[in-house]
């Protein structure tokens, strides 16, 4: 398994990987309307290839005999008021395709957003997941993420709560 930082060139890529993890995710918890309105609006060839040319956002790649199996991003500039550490930014995105759970690719994709996030001055990384999100939970638990609030989340036309958890950097 490599990581590497994605470009403009992975925007088809990333917009399959990210529709199909999303989908696999959420689907069975959430109301079809509002997934295919989240999908539409957030996971496009175009809406991919705007982020990927945003300097603030960090996507990474992870791929497995030239196959895309993960995702991560990164990015600058929004951070809620229950974020109180240093120097802050967020983990916006985290996926690994559904049959590579539990083989340490989520463990190695996050050892790689830190490293980033330290090299963009980070000193704090943030994230928001969905309150009934226990395993995403339980893994950022084990990789030192504490609770520090919460927000919401607006999915379609349903607003989540989404915990916000803080790791230092
Ligand atoms: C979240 C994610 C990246 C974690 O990667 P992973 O490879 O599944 O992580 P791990 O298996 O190392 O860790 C998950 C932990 O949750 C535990 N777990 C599994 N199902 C669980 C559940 N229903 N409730 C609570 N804990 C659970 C596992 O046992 C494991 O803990 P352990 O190692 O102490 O046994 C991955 O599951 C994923 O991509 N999920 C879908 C996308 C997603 O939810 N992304 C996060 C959005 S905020």
């Amino acid at each position: 398994m490599t990581i590497r930082t994605a470009t403009v060139a992975d925007a088809a890529v990333l917009a399959e990987l990210a529709r199909r993890t999303f989908y696999d995710t959420f689907a069975s918890t959430n109301d079809p309307t509002d997934m295919a309105l989240f999908l539409a609006e957030s996971y496009g060839v175009d809406q991919q290839t705007l982020e990927l040319n945003n300097r603030d956002i960090t996507t990474l790649l992870a791929e497995e005999d030239g196959e895309a199996i993960a995702f991560a991003q990164i990015r600058a500039g929004h951070v809620p008021d229950c974020v109180s550490g240093a120097e802050p930014i967020e983990l916006w995105r985290f996926y690994v395709a559904h049959q590579w759970h539990g083989r340490g690719i989520a463990q190695s994709l996050m050892d790689r957003v830190k490293t980033e996030a330290r090299l963009r001055g980070a000193k704090t990384l943030w994230l928001g997941v969905w309150e009934r999100n226990d395993r995403a939970r339980a893994f950022y638990v084990k990789c030192g993420f504490t609770d520090a609030g919460e927000h919401i989340f607006l999915f379609g036309t349903d607003p989540q709560t989404d915990l916000v958890m803080v790791a230092p950097l």
